[in-house]
């Protein structure tokens, strides 16, 4: 029978049924419900809305339920409109009319925004577990590369040499942060909506405070009008889940580029690669290629909870109900993508000989030369032409910087000396730039220690 069957026949066309109702995916929120009604009951029963004893019976219904859903022995009935309905209608198979006294002083949306919290904040507990196994195993690869050195990148093209550890950890910064973010989050959702009613309230004398210690929330939502409206923590979420996603995709966009031939700095294992169907020699990198086109999909999801809400009056409207494929359709692609990431790093090939021939004739220490001559009182912008012709020799010699002669460097200043090669040497190119933030490896190793120590601060 429909909850709200009474003046209406509750015999709806079947198409409408079909289109009204949202069991097939608020299904999953089912032992939220069940675990906030028997707060909401329990509260019913000491504020003497309902006998203690009808309170106590109607929990131990609930946690019947609850039981014979673990067990196996029930489950969720795709007839009825909602899970909220699912719940009740069970009840009342299980103990009887009493059941039909659960819903007083409640209404469906602050219920449903309650189960949504509850939800939510368990998953991204979640998200944040695998976010820092995802940082752990950055950092683990890093740490195994500190010393090795490989090109960094402006506009795509070689720039300065830097070391993969040092790569890896600005990924890692980027998690940290996307763990603060939502660490934020956890803060700002835990206001209880239940109370609120469908919007104005009750006139029974129900303990809101009491309902949010018994559910674990750190607050009541001030406003009932407020509490069955907002959406921002679904909308916040779908906003930190992508930025997840992006980041995420800007790692997958390198692993592509460097397990290519020409390339070739990583080779991403067999577990993560496949085959083609018809060129043999194939391995295709399609973990890191789909990991990219989740992150459409998250702005996708997160694009559809904004334009629902911004035209919406206050306080519900059913228009709500589509805040939950979206945002559960998230939760899982961005906890699978950060499995699948995570194991692709712990399981990485790291090619350290190509990466440090990339930048030999990528002339990545041409920076240096100009700063050699800088330090022997040329100005900067001298030094860089100076520089610059110098790489065209080598260039049109088919050289690298360190194969040039001395004779050579002195053509074009008469500053330049034996310590050339010493300066140029990309090892001490590395070692040098020991500026906060850079490659040098004592610097890179105090940037892993920062992100390890703020990972284990919570
Ligand atoms: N299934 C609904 C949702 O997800 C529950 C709330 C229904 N409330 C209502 N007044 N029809 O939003």
């Amino acid at each position: 029978m429909k909850l709200w069957s009474g003046m209406l026949s509750g015999a709806l066309n079947d198409k409408a049924e079909e289109f009204n109702a949202s069991i097939k995916i608020d299904r999953r929120l089912v032992f939220d419900d069940i675990d906030g009604s028997i707060g909401h009951v329990e509260m019913l029963g000491s504020a003497g809305i309902l006998a203690e004893e009808e309170s106590a019976e109607i929990i131990r219904g609930l946690r019947q339920i609850k039981a014979k859903l673990i067990d196996g022995e029930l489950t969720v009935d795709e007839e009825a409109e909602d899970v909220h309905s699912f719940v009740e209608n069970e009840l009342i198979q299980e103990i009887g009319d009493l059941g039909k006294k659960m819903h007083t002083a409640r209404s469906r949306n602050d219920q449903v925004a309650t189960d949504l919290k509850m939800y939510l904040r368990r998953e991204s507990g979640e998200i944040e577990e695998l976010l820092k196994d995802y940082i752990e195993a950055l950092l683990t690869l890093a740490e195994d590369n500190l010393d090795t050195i490989m090109p960094g990148y402006t506009h795509l093209q070689a720039a300065q040499p830097v070391t993969f550890a040092h790569h890896l950890t600005a990924y890692a910064m980027m998690a940290l942060r996307d763990l603060s973010r939502l660490g934020d989050y956890k803060k700002r959702i835990n206001e209880l909506p239940l109370g609120a009613c469908a919007l104005a309230g009750t006139t029974y004398p129900i303990d809101r405070e009491q309902v949010k210690d018994l559910l674990g929330f750190d607050a009541v939502m001030e406003n009932s009008m407020d509490a069955v409206s907002d959406r921002d923590y679904v909308l916040e979420l779908q906003s930190v889940l992508s930025l997840i996603a992006v980041h995420l995709s800007r790692f997958s966009e390198e692993l592509i580029i460097w397990s290519s031939q020409p390339y070739g700095f990583v080779g991403i294992d067999d577990m993560f690669s496949t085959g083609s169907s018809i060129m043999p020699q194939k391995k295709n990198p399609d973990m890191a290629e789909l990991i990219r086109s989740k992150a459409a999909r998250l702005i996708g999801n997160m694009t559809q909870s904004f334009v629902m809400v911004k035209g919406l009056p206050l306080a519900y409207s059913k228009d709500l109900q589509e805040d939950k494929a979206s945002v559960f359709d998230s939760v899982d692609t961005v906890k699978i993508c950060l499995e699948v990431m995570t194991g692709q790093i712990e399981t990485l090939k790291v090619h350290a000989e190509k990466m440090l021939k990339a930048c030999k004739e990528g002339y990545l220490n041409a920076t240096d030369i100009a700063d050699y001559l800088v330090n022997k009182g040329v100005a900067f912008r001298d030094a860089h032409h100076i520089a610059a012709k110098l790489v065209k020799t080598a260039m049109d010699a088919g050289k690298t910087l360190e194969a040039l002669s001395l004779e050579t460097y002195k053509k074009e200043s008469d500053k330049f000396e034996d310590d050339i090669y010493r300066a140029i040497d990309l090892k001490t190119i590395v070692a040098k730039r020991t500026s906060r933030g850079g490659p040098a490896k004592e610097e890179v190793q105090r940037q892993i220690a920062y992100v390890k120590d703020a990972i284990s601060d919570d």
